[in-house]
């Protein structure tokens, strides 16, 4: 049995997660605390919403109150905290969103939890702080071949790198000084269905289906490592239960891709699906200027997560992305929701009020 505060429940790996936890541990309370920010969506949880182990609120992880008050209320004993303002160009727009949700919301939720647990028992018996980070932190990879391990210095660029950066150490710091439980993992880029179309694989794929332009930043080069949403989800779920209290895994799936070429993949399935002539979205490529302070390359070595828990993605790459793609095209509705802020009015339509 354990009472479980997921944050950023609603976004789209919160949503995964939730989704993982909730079914397959009945015995579990699980209760989801989201701001519903623009990244955030009730209608991503619908097949979980009335399970008896399940609870939704609305809230702010800033709310030193609200969140004692739940930690209390429900006699949460671990925390898996995702909830983030997630996305660089954004940042590089707006850094203090960013210092504020990211750093100070992570604080907030650390100093509560370490509050409430440590009057319930001195030495947090049965309690468990789980920060979910991105490998953003450590900065950028220059030659082929070199990877970021779980030692590798931190050397964040963007304002939200930055700002998950600082929140990991206030993580290790609330380990080392007050003796909190914790573990943090570090994911490499997530694709998968619900996730914002500002993220580069839905924002193409909707872009495709609407013959828009697809604006690759510079000249295409830059290169992510890609794993399949739900496969992050299994990583966080086995990290959770069998991880080692004040450690860091790395999450990825050994998937590079530069920019251009996952690029005309998605192009070439999108086509296909679409029944249009094989790779006739190319000229919908645009090359833009290019993200400021924009990473070269990213890529993780997840062998630690791999050696001593025993994970590993359970889907090819060439499979995730169709099944991506397919979700994407089925679910056009979703797409028009999000990207038109309709989706205020079909949480009116659908739970007769907005907000919670
Ligand atoms: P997302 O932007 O899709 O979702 C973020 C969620 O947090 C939303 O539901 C939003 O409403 C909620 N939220 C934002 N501010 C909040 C606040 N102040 N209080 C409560 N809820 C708030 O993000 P995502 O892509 O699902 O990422 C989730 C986490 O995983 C983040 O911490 C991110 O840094 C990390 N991560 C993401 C990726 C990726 O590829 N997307 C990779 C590695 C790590
Ligand atoms: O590495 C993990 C990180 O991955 C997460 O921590 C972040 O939350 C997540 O947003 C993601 O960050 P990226 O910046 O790598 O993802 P994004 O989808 O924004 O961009 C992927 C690459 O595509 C990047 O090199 C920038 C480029 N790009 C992106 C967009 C949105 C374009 O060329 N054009 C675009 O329009």
């Amino acid at each position: 049995m354990r009472n479980i505060l997921i944050t950023g429940g609603a976004g789209f790996i919160g949503s995964h997660l939730v989704r993982l936890m909730v079914n397959k541990y009945p015995q579990y309370k699980i209760v989801n605390l989201d701001l519903l920010t623009y990244a955030g969506n009730l209608e991503n949880l619908r097949d979980v919403e009335k399970c008896p182990n399940y609870r939704f609120i609305k809230g702010d992880i800033c709310d030193y109150e609200l969140v004692a008050s739940l930690i209390k209320n429900h006699n949460i004993d671990s925390v898996i905290h995702l909830a983030a303002e997630s996305h660089v160009d954004r940042s590089i727009v707006d850094p203090f969103s960013f210092a504020r949700t990211n750093v100070m919301g992570t604080l907030t939720l650390l100093q509560a939890a370490k509050n409430i647990w440590k009057e319930r028992d001195e030495k947090f018996a049965g309690n468990l702080f789980y920060h979910v980070s991105t490998d953003e932190v450590y900065g950028s990879l220059e030659a082929e071949g070199t990877f970021f391990t779980e030692d590798t210095k931190y050397d964040p660029h963007s304002p939200y790198s930055a700002s998950k950066a600082s929140s990991d150490h206030f993580v290790r710091a609330y380990h080392d000084t007050y003796g909190l439980p914790v573990v943090i993992s570090n994911c490499s880029n997530n694709y998968g269905s619900y996730q914002f179309p500002e993220k580069l694989i839905p924002l193409f794929i909707n872009n495709i289906v609407n013959n828009k332009p697809l604006p690759v930043y510079g000249k295409g080069e830059n290169v992510r490592d890609w794993l399949y949403v739900q496969d992050h989800a299994s990583a966080i779920d086995l990290i959770f239960h069998k991880g080692h209290n004040g450690e860091t895994y790395n999450i990825g799936g050994f998937n590079e891709w530069k920019n251009i070429d996952l690029i005309k993949v998605i192009i070439k399935t999108v086509d296909k699906l679409l029944g249009r002539e094989a790779g006739s979205s190319e000229k919908l490529i645009t090359y833009v200027t290019d993200r400021a302070g924009h990473d070269l390359r990213y890529a993780i070595d997840s062998s630690k997560l791999h050696n001593e828990l025993g994970w590993s993605p359970s889907l090819q790459f060439e499979e995730g992305i169709e099944k991506t793609v397919k979700w994407y095209l089925e679910n056009k509705d979703w797409m028009d929701r999000v990207t038109s802020g309709d989706y205020l009015k079909y949480y009116r339509e659908m739970y007769g009020h907005d907000t919670y």
